[in-house]
């Protein structure tokens, strides 16, 4: 190929449109197999060109191999910079008639998380069974998850069609069943095609043993059904990545587009300020543009110097997104561990990290039926609908208007691990008319009064650890010192504030974030506060330390090994627990994450409660805060 002949095989590549879309099926169903001969077969068709593509490219240099690539898997740096498909590889192909990227998923249980991740930019989901199995519950969930995830046509291929005999009942019975379930689910087109990855047949070649089958192979469906059906975001939106300040002259605000266009003399405000200004230029790798599209990335310069910090938005003056901190939306859990409301997670949207929590489970979705069941909790690939808190507003559109400023990740705070998908419905704007009251009295006011100032004191450890026994000694030495003091104890709370929950993992978060909310409350009044809860989880004891000014909780780790816990066992709950009578008891069949970096731990093995309660004492002796 010389460059002539280079250059006109590149422009025909552009000229192409592109599909995008995402396999969903296990190993098992043969999912890898099926992509591996569309892979093959359609680069074989190809692989005379590409080849002298490459070489041709290698001969013009570096920079000439770059822009070939470049120009063949457009649109792919802009999904990796989202950073949101760490698990989902992304293969790219093409035919005479199209070229294609389509998001394989390696894990094997893990479709969920996959999916949710690498379809939001996909026209089209590619579903398969095997034909001897038929349809399962995860393919009931894949086509409710396409369907909310925006994605409007949906390919089912039954696969191993030669191990049921090419049996065209085998397939109508699925087809018939799969065309059932997708007509609640409103896909804009639906294809139902038996193939045999293995041998071939209807991948790419029409099948020589199902004659009855009249309907397209895969690879001609996937050439000629719609691409690129979403909806074009019409507002721009411009999340800023970072703000660009080499020198004092120049202030850029660097970013890629997430809807709209923008041009130079635009109006466009900052989403959370609502503040107003001019775009003055577009400029992207040195070159000033005349207008830049959905999906570039470039950076803008404004007319008007405002402040503007990574994470907020630029918008269309016109047109702009919700800016709330609370909304509801569709939630996807991916996690082993369960989704516990009250629980602190970090949510991604955008460039933005803030820290979220789940306040209410409206419902869960039955993936037989696709009804709504109550739901305390999501477990694994469970889909929710949710109500989400976030520590501070952000601006958003709806899932359904914009697919990138509509969608979310949860991470776990913890582990880092990305824990849910989520889309979002709508803002709540309930609470907008509660405002915080300025008290003329503060708490140092208070505290001062009393000539001290507010500690919590945080007691955690295994039910019979001496939590408790010690407490109330410190309480009763503090008390003796003229100290202002209250103690909250978990078993008294549990009688009154916190009487309707129970010790599932949900409630003891609730249970906890509850306690954490009084003791801050007891702490604006100025008094020394002692909490005795089992406390198990590390998420609620940070939440409740940062719920708190900074150094004014102290954790305090009653560190007894749970045999000699279940030695003393004063209440007689770890023989209950032992004999199966009682469930979720903590250290048997609940879990109790120990401190790890606890301002005073104290080994009651060693030494009596009267003694580890002076050390504690001690210890607040010693770091000023009594
Ligand atoms: S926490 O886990 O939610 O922090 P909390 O400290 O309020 O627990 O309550 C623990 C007390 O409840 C224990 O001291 C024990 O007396 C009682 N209890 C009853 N059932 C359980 C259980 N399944 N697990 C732990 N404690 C239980």
């Amino acid at each position: 190929m010389d460059t002539a002949t280079l250059q006109t095989f590149l422009a025909a590549q552009e000229q192409k449109d592109l599909l995008r879309f995402l396999t969903c099926g296990s190993v098992d169903d043969g999912k890898s197999t099926l992509i591996g001969r569309l892979l093959y077969d359609s680069q074989l068709l190809f692989e005379d060109q590409l080849t002298s593509l490459q070489s041709d490219s290698a001969r013009f240099g570096t920079a000439g191999t770059d822009v070939d690539f470049a120009l063949l898997v457009d649109g792919l740096e802009a999904e990796r910079e989202q950073g949101i498909t760490i698990d989902v590889a992304y293969r790219y192909f093409a035919t005479e008639k199209r070229k294609f990227i389509v998001a394989d998923t390696p894990g094997h249980e893990q479709y969920t998380r996959n999916m949710a991740t690498g379809a939001s930019t996909a026209d089209l989901a590619l579903l398969l069974v095997d034909a001897r199995q038929g349809l399962m519950r995860q393919t009931r969930r894949h086509a409710y998850i396409t369907a909310l995830l925006g994605i409007r046509h949906v390919v089912l291929a039954v696969n191993k069609m030669d191990l049921v005999g090419y049996s065209r009942e085998r397939f109508d019975e699925i087809a018939g069943a799969f065309r059932a379930l997708a007509a609640d689910l409103g896909f804009e087109s639906l294809a139902v095609i038996p193939v045999s990855a293995k041998l071939g047949d209807n991948v790419t070649a029409k099948s020589a043993h199902m004659s009855w089958y009249e309907g397209p192979t895969v690879l001609e469906h996937l050439e000629t059904v719609p691409a690129g059906g979403r909806d074009a975001a019409p507002h721009l939106r411009f999340p800023v990545q970072w703000v660009n300040r080499p020198d004092a002259d120049f202030r850029g605000y660097c970013g890629t587009l997430a809807g709209g266009s923008v041009r130079p003399g635009q109006q466009i405000a900052v989403a959370a300020s609502g503040k107003v200004t001019t775009v003055s230029r577009i400029v992207a790798q040195g070159d000033d543009l005349p207008q830049a599209e959905a999906g570039e990335a470039v950076t803008i310069v404004l007319a008007d110097e405002i402040d503007i910090s990574r994470g907020d938005m630029l918008v269309d003056a016109a047109s702009r997104p919700e800016v709330a901190d609370q909304f509801a939306a569709h939630l996807i859990w991916m996690n082993d561990s369960a989704l516990l409301p009250g629980r602190p997670y970090l949510l991604k949207i955008g460039p933005r990290e803030i820290p979220a929590s789940v306040t209410e489970i409206k419902y869960r979705v039955d993936v037989e039926s696709f009804g709504h069941e109550a739901a305390k909790t999501l477990e694994l690939n469970d889909i929710g609908v949710c109500n989400i808190s976030l520590a501070e507003p952000v601006a958003f559109d709806p899932y359904a208007d914009n697919r990138q400023t509509g969608s979310f990740i949860l991470i776990d705070r913890l582990t880092n691990l990305t824990v849910g998908a989520g889309m979002i419905d709508f803002a709540l704007r309930r609470a907008t008319n509660i405002h915080w009251q300025a008290l003329d009295t503060g708490r140092q006011a208070k505290a001062s009064l009393k000539g001290q100032q507010p500690v919590v004191l945080w007691f955690t450890g295994l039910s019979g650890s001496g939590k408790s026994t010690i407490a109330n000694i410190v309480e009763k030495k503090l008390h003796g010192r003229g100290r202002h003091t209250h103690l909250l104890d978990g078993d008294n709370v549990r009688h009154g504030l916190n009487r309707d929950l129970g010790f599932t993992d949900a409630d003891r978060v609730e249970n906890i974030r509850r306690v954490a909310e009084v003791a801050r409350l007891f702490a604006d009044a100025g008094l020394i506060t002692l909490v005795s809860f089992i406390s198990p989880f590390r998420s609620e004891r940070r939440l409740a330390r940062e719920r708190m000014e900074p150094g004014e909780f102290v954790e305090v780790f009653i560190d007894t090994p749970i045999d000699v816990c279940a030695a003393r066992d004063p209440k007689g709950l770890y023989a209950k627990a032992k004999s199966g009578q009682l469930k979720n008891f903590t250290g048997i069949d609940s879990p109790y994450e120990a401190p790890e970096l606890a301002e005073i731990r104290l080994d009651t093995t060693t030494a009596e409660a009267e003694a580890l309660a002076d050390l504690v004492i001690a210890w607040l002796d010693e770091n000023g805060k009594i």
